[in-house]
């Protein structure tokens, strides 16, 4: 069959950027850990932030997940540095596939887990500061609980699509 994955894509999986060295995820303001229960696998995101403009600084990751995962989350914590948490938050799993110059249909669930990392690490800052309030809760119902899968995941990924090659 045809090689379904852009040069963008294997740039970002053989050379990832942004690698989470250690274990040790004090020196960073806020920590999200997401799984996929698709597939199994598990994705770290943490943020560095300058409090004064609420802007992300640094953003580094680990995952368990595969070549879509690391590259898409590779080019996501490129794409968030930089940016308010405000404009992080709204990044969406269509915007990273875009970046990557596509991802096959059957590979959108993985870049879906670093971008639900990313927002859990970004809620977790604000806990931690002290601003409950501006906790975002995902603005949808989950449809599957055990998977943690809402109707907004299956929207953003799947109905909107990310097929841009
Ligand atoms: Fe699990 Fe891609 S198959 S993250």
């Amino acid at each position: 069959g045809e090689w379904a994955y852009t040069e963008k894509l294997k740039e970002h999986f053989m050379s990832p950027k942004n690698i989470m060295q250690g274990e040790n995820t004090d020196e960073f303001d806020g920590v999200g850990m997401e799984g996929n229960l698709q597939c199994g696998d598990q994705m770290m995101v943490v943020i560095k932030v300058d409090r004064d403009t609420e802007v992300i600084t640094d953003c580094q990751w680990k995952t368990y997940g595969c070549a879509s995962a690391i590259a898409s989350t590779s080019i996501l914590s490129e794409m968030v540095k930089g940016k308010t948490l405000d404009q992080a938050f709204h990044i969406s799993p269509k915007e990273v596939a875009q970046e990557l110059g596509g991802l096959p249909d059957n590979k959108i669930h993985c870049s879906v887990l670093g971008d639900k990392a990313l927002r859990a690490a970004i809620n977790n800052y604000y806990v931690r500061n002290g601003m409950d309030d501006k906790v975002k809760q995902e603005q949808a119902k989950t449809i599957c609980q055990c998977m943690s899968i809402t109707d907004h995941d299956i929207e953003e990924a799947v109905l909107e699509g990310a097929r841009t090659y």
